[in-house]
Parts: structure tokens; sequence; C-alpha cells
């Protein structure tokens, strides 16, 4: 079945209105009543949602330009916490854009980015917008394709718009809560998520391809356990391991996660990384019919501020506990601490 909906020569700068629909039955959708009264609990309505979702595309879109027309090699990137974590003067020219965009067209709803974001700086209840302005820094510094601006707006701590807009390649990944999650490629084609309608069964993890990224953290429990990890996956379950397909890692969690939800990726394994990372993706991912878990074993609702998931995508939800279950195993009782 074609999962296309539009196909037109549309420059993908006009794709502010993704055709979101009413959800349909197969997404677990409360009733249009309980709806609007939880979005009027925070001075929110559909209308508005919706006009958030289009302005994030447009931010999304207007930051993407400013990233394909900056040369980092120009602006040297200076580390963070290590030679590894890296920031750049375009990942704060584009938050400092982002944010001033948003605080004048929502002035009473919090803003958390990842540049601006100190220690310690918790997630409100109230409306937040959070910003990524550039996931994938090192990928942005070297030149490989795989950066995205990613944006969400949460309320009760749980994000229910999310944009992840990778400019270099042209896609743009939406999610709105109840409405759906869907692709816009630079072709200007916009395609509902997941991509196959009908996903394919996922019975075990020595069927699946799996996303893991590498962190920055170097040394340690939590890199024991990371590297042990990705070795295990891809082991031959003859010595014990999961044979999964294979490992990939993109260099951007927030594209990691809209691959799930595409399902191009079954899986993504990932501790260590932050709210802003994982919060639009999230939604998209859920709006597809995937699941985030904790990246820990046993807990299976994990926050989004707790720096511990594992996406799994769209499939029958037997499937996606049984590979969870699997991943989780191959973990015995070692934990990430973040
Ligand atoms: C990075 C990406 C990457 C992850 C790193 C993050 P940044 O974000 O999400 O996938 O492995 O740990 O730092 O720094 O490019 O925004
Ligand atoms: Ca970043």
């Amino acid at each position: 079945m074609n999962n296309s909906i539009t196909s037109t020569s549309q420059a993908h700068h006009e794709i502010g209105h993704l055709p979101l629909s009413p959800p349909d039955s197969a997404l677990n959708t409360p009733n249009a009543q309980h709806r609007s009264d939880y979005l009027a609990s925070h001075g929110l309505n559909d209308t508005l949602l919706h006009k958030i979702k289009d302005d994030l595309i447009s931010i999304a879109l207007e930051a993407g330009r400013m990233i394909t027309s900056a040369d980092p090699s120009i602006s040297p990137s200076t580390p963070k916490n290590n030679s590894s974590d890296r920031v750049t003067a375009t990942d704060k020219a584009v938050e400092k854009k982002v944010h001033d965009r948003l605080t004048s067209l929502y002035p009473h709803f919090n803003f958390l980015g990842e540049e601006t974001f100190t220690l310690g700086d918790k997630l409100a209840s109230t409306p937040t917008f959070i910003c990524d302005p550039i996931d994938g820094t090192l990928n942005f510094i070297h030149g490989v394709p795989h950066t995205a601006v990613s944006l969400a707006l949460t309320i009760d701590k749980k994000p229910i718009v999310g944009v992840v807009h990778n400019p270099l390649r042209g896609d743009t990944f939406a999610g709105v809560k109840w409405y759906g999650a869907f692709l816009t490629t630079a072709a200007g084609v916009t395609r509902r998520l997941p991509v196959s309608p009908v996903p394919k069964p996922m019975s075990s993890l020595n069927e699946c391809l799996v996303a893991v990224e590498w962190g920055n953290q170097r040394a340690g429990p939590n890199w024991e356990l990371r590297t042990a990890v990705h070795k295990q996956l891809l082991t031959d379950k003859a010595e014990g391991g999961a044979m999964v397909h294979s490992v990939r890692s993109s260099g951007s969690a927030a594209l990691d996660f809209c691959y799930v939800a595409a399902g191009w990726i079954d899986l993504f394994w990932e501790g260590g990384v932050w709210v802003w990372d994982v919060a639009a993706g999230w939604i998209i991912l859920e709006e597809a019919g995937g699941i985030v878990v904790s990246a820990n074993p046993g807990d299976w609702e994990p926050t989004v501020e707790g720096r511990l998931y594992l996406a799994v995508r769209g499939a029958k939800r037997a499937e996606q506990e049984g590979v969870v279950k699997e991943l989780w195993a191959l973990m015995g009782d070692r934990k990430f601490v973040f």
C-alpha cells in the first residue's frame, strides 16, 4: 500500500501545513472532549496545537538554512566537557534565533535549550519549548550530512509536539499528540509514519537493525556497559550474543528516534543523552506506534529527562515487549548510572 499523502513539486519551505488528520482508530486516543479539556487546562486548544506545529516547522526550516549556509571550518568548535563534546558558533546562533522567535510568538511558554541549559535546570509542567539547535554537532563539524534541528513542546513534562529537521538531506519529521507523525522529504513528498503502514513482524532481536551511539564519556562503568552491550548485540548466538542484523550510529539521537519512527531502524538503545536530544523524536515515535522504555532493565515508563532510553518501532505490543526483554536480558544486572 502506498503511504504517500502528497506528491507535489512544492518548495520545501512551504511544507508548514502537514496534512495532520484526526487520529485513526489504531492510535491510542482519548475522546475529543477529554482531549480538549486536557489542552484547556494548559491554556491550549487543537487549533493552537496545530499553529505551534506549523510555527516549529517554519522555525526549524529557518534554522536549517542557517546551518547549511554556515562553514564550521571558519567557526572553530570548542570543547564542552571533553574533546569529543563540542559546540560551534552556529549551535549558539541557531539556539538564539529559535529562542527569540519562540519567545516572541509565545511569551508565556518556558524555553529550555541545550546551549543555555545550566546543570540542575528542570523541565516545568507548564508548556515548555525544548530546543537542540544542532543534534549531531560532530557530524556538522566533519561535514557528515546527519545533523538536525530538534524542537519540541512539552506539557506535564511530556512531549506533545515534535519537529526534527535535517537541512542537509531535506527531511522534516513532525508529530503532534493524537494526530500522527509525518515525514516530508526534500522532494515535497509527505508520508505518514511509519513508512510501511503494516509493520513487519519483529519476533526477536536477531531480526533487528539496532541504533546505538557512542557518547562522549569514554571511561568508567557506563563506557564498559555501553561497549559490552554493543558487542553482545552483534555477537553470534552460539557465543551468547543476540546476532542482530547489525548496528548503526547516525551521530544524532534525534534522527535515531525518527528513523525508528519511520520503521527503518527497529530499536535505538541509548543512555546519557539529554532531554533536548530526544523530546521531539519521542512524540514523533509514539505517534508512529512506537514506544519508549528505559535503557536500563525494568523501567517501562521512563521520564523524558531521565537520560535513559530504549526506543522501539511500531509493531504488535507483544513483539515490542519481547525485544525489550531480550535487550534488557543482555545487560544482566548492569545498569547505566547518570
Ligand atoms: C549528540 C548526539 C549523539 C550522542 C552524543 C550527543 P549533540 O548530541 O545526540 O547521538 O551520541 O552523546 O552529544 O552534542 O550533537 O547535540
Ligand atoms: Ca546539540
